[in-house]
């Protein structure tokens, strides 16, 4: 978070007051700062350094055409979970042979486009999808590389809505199960076994979990030298957790280098899928405060950004900070509730915050960066925010705020239906 600083009594991104942001773009606003994406990506490639691998941004923690636009300008690839993710890597200019393909329902139509567009890699979830996988490349006499996602049942100790890596979760192929699905793969025609993968979950913040999984993944691809099936890269899946409130966490410089080390002799290429801990610190959501509503028993302050614009508090009780945009108020301070307009009791971005608030102030809710914009709707009719780069002392538009029409673009009326098919 270091792009964020205080200068002249302004919350400062880069060097852009982010009080002028808010003026010239409205509230609510996304604001990423180019300087923190860079130096986040930069702290991954620059760590694998001259190790054969990649690293693929997961596309879907920030999927703003101009961010996709700026990673794959520095050399990243990309990590998608759709076909609209894999539209926009192409759209912002990312190269197909830098996608890998994760998910668990990936359609035949988007197997079909990734083939068309000649991706890196399938990360495969199932035995089923392997073969559809092979039925679609063998009609078209193609061969494409898969690797299969398995799940290591580690405990990655993490919120469990973001835990991924248990035998409970639909994620992956038990680790038991994996040669099989292998060895099938290995007969199935138009598939060229390539890696093996596993995704753990999301914000976790000690090395231990992805060290757990990484030991039981090498166990399997040694297990699988066995069998005659070489395995040429290693995919850990997502990156690091990031710091939200005052979570310590290792360097990603520390956490590369101590995987590298753990393959000891293996000539295995190294696949890391970061999304959060490149993206998230890099934003803030500016809002502004429309009411002040002071009850018997808590302190409101309304903002007009909500649970539709940044979802994260309401879904996984998540603590994001709040800042004073223009700090230094003349207001008393006290412990604030900060909720937005829409008609849910899960609607707020942050409780019990001692800050000096009155109406017409404006709030940053940082660490938005990574799952906001890309997980925010139209719930309640509300269009979603403004998207804004910042780049030194110059801010761009990467996204216009929706309106009305932008809202209810693809309606019909009912006498409109029987005449226009979609
Ligand atoms: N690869 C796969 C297969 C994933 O499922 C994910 C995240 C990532 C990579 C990126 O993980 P990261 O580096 O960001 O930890 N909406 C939640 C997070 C959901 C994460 C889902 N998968 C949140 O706001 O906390």
């Amino acid at each position: 978070m270091q792009e964020f600083s205080i200068q002249d009594q302004q919350l400062t991104l880069e060097s852009v007051s982010l009080e002028d942001v808010a003026n010239q773009y409205g509230t609510p606003c996304y604001v990423y700062s180019k300087a923190a994406l860079t130096r986040s990506y930069l702290e991954y490639s620059q760590a694998l350094g001259e190790h054969p691998g990649k690293i693929c941004f997961a596309v879907k923690s920030n999927s703003n055409l101009a961010v996709l636009q700026l990673l794959a300008n520095l050399g990243a690839s990309f990590d998608i979970v759709s076909g609209g993710e894999m539209e926009r890597v192409l759209r912002a200019g990312g190269k197909a042979e830098n996608i890998i393909f994760s998910g668990v329902g990936k359609t035949k139509q988007e197997i079909i486009r990734a083939m068309d567009v000649g991706i890196y890699c399938f990360n495969v979830e199932s035995q089923p999808e392997l073969e559809v996988i092979s039925e679609v490349a063998h009609a078209r006499n193609q061969e494409v590389s898969i690797s299969i996602r398995v799940n290591p049942d580690v405990d990655a100790n993490t919120h469990p809505y973001i835990s991924t890596g248990l035998k409970e979760n639909k994620f992956g192929i038990d680790f038991e199960a994996a040669p099989a699905v292998f060895q099938r793969a290995k007969e199935l025609p138009g598939i060229k076994v390539s890696g093996v993968d596993c995704h753990i979950g999301s914000q976790i913040t000690e090395l231990s979990p992805f060290m757990d999984a990484l030991d039981r993944l090498l166990v399997l691809i040694d297990q699988l030298a066995e069998l005659s099936i070489t395995i040429e890269h290693l995919d850990l899946g997502g990156g690091l957790g990031v710091t939200y409130k005052d979570e310590v966490l290792p360097s990603i410089a520390e956490y590369i280098a101590k995987v590298k080390e753990r393959l000891g002799d293996r000539k295995l290429a190294l696949l890391f899928e970061p999304g959060r801990s490149i993206s998230a610190n890099a934003g803030a959501l500016i809002t502004e405060v429309i009411y002040t509503k002071l009850t018997a028993h808590r302190n409101f302050a309304i903002v007009d950004a909500a649970m539709n614009d940044n979802l994260r508090p309401a879904l996984y009780q998540a603590w994001q900070e709040i800042r004073p945009v223009t700090t230094g108020s003349d207001a008393e301070e006290q412990q604030w509730d900060i909720v937005g307009p829409v008609c849910e009791t899960s609607d707020f971005l942050a409780k019990d915050r001692a800050l000096s608030i009155k109406a017409g102030d404006r709030l940053a809710l940082m660490s938005a960066g990574a799952y906001g914009f890309t997980m925010s709707s139209n719930y309640n009719s509300r269009g979603r925010a403004a998207e804004v780069l910042v780049d030194g002392d110059k801010h761009y538009l990467i996204r216009k705020r929706e309106n009305f029409e932008d809202i209810i673009q693809g309606e019909y009326l009912l006498e409109e239906q029987i005449t226009d098919t979609p």
